[in-house]
């Protein structure tokens, strides 16, 4: 199975991405492309912060560069949380590799085409260039084979507003357009990390270690120390990671629900939120509620430490 990952990276973007770069092969799984698309820093610096996860990891997988803006919503950045570079400012945002030319919407589609049913995509962030992608190539949905989302709050408890996760929030208008298209969603939801952080012991030892990777892992999670201490959280929250670990293996799925998934794309309140309506006759998402958490951290573990 080969996976597309598109990306806003973003700190808990960059272990995702590592995970899958290392874990993957051991699975039988491959990373063909990175695209990137703003959300938490501008694109122009994602694609800079891909090629280093990629320095890091010695990994060659080709960058392409995606969408600049939402379809509508003006461009929202989360540097509060990832640093003013999107890897907790911590000077590792520097590599000589530079996005092939293929816009990463097209680069989508043809890869598709090329490894039709063979392949699998991990949005990370905005859902920019998978609308647009769906939009250029209405075949695409039918050719992946899997789409895991990052994105959403099924309990409607939003980072981004009172009701709305970022990654939906940041480009609700995308949002819509992809889940109404592709029918057999894997969603985690923002509410799982919440619920599920990372333990403190276990951070820390990841942070300690003496490999490059751990090295790059400790500088970029300084920021973590930040969220503690505005938030008060117990652990560590790891969305992107979780939906990684989830496709890499389904196993670590504890409990899910089916449902129709429609992004409210009004101007009121409830802008951005996932709703779930599970009596709807065509559910199009599997909303994961739970996971096997110590096996999502086992991952992240062997694949910055070693
Ligand atoms: C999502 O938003 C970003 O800040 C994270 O990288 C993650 O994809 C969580 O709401
Ligand atoms: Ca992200």
């Amino acid at each position: 199975m080969r996976w597309i990952i598109d990306t806003d990276a973003g700190v808990d973007d960059a272990i995702g991405i590592g995970m899958l770069l290392a874990l993957g092969p051991l699975r039988d799984q491959q990373v063909s492309a990175i695209t990137t698309v703003s959300g938490n820093v501008h694109v122009s610096q994602v694609n800079v912060n891909v090629g280093a996860v990629l320095d890091v990891f010695g990994a060659d997988v080709p960058i392409y560069a995606g969408c600049d803006r939402p379809m509508i919503e003006p461009r929202v950045h989360a540097e509060e949380f990832h640093g003013a570079d999107g890897l907790g400012g911590a000077g590792l945002s520097k590599t000589s590799r530079r996005p092939q030319r293929e816009h990463a919407a097209i680069a989508m589609s043809r890869l598709a085409e090329q490894h039709a049913g063979d392949i699998g995509l991990i949005a990370l962030g905005p859902l920019t260039n998978v609308a647009l992608a769906s939009n250029l190539d209405p075949s695409l949905p039918d050719r992946i084979a899997k789409l895991v989302i990052m994105g959403g709050a099924w309990q409607a408890r939003g980072n981004q507003t009172s009701a709305a996760e970022f990654n939906i929030a940041a480009d609700p208008e995308s949002a819509h357009v992809v889940f109404e298209r592709f029918p057999n969603v894997i969603m985690l939801p923002w509410e799982v990390s919440l619920d599920q952080m990372m333990p403190f012991e276990v951070f820390e030892r990841i942070r300690a270690g003496a490999s490059p990777r751990a090295r790059f892992f400790a500088a970029m999670t300084r920021v973590v120390y930040d969220w503690r201490d505005r938030f008060g959280f117990a652990g560590v929250p790891l969305p992107d990671p979780l939906a990684v670990a989830v496709a890499l293996d389904e196993g670590v799925i504890v409990r899910e629900l089916k449902a129709r998934v429609k992004i409210d794309i009004g101007h009121s309140i409830g802008r951005g939120l996932s709703s779930l309506d599970y009596r709807h006759p065509q559910p199009n998402t599997r909303v994961v509620v739970a996971v096997d958490a110590d096996r999502a951290w086992q991952m992240i573990e062997r694949a910055w430490v070693s």
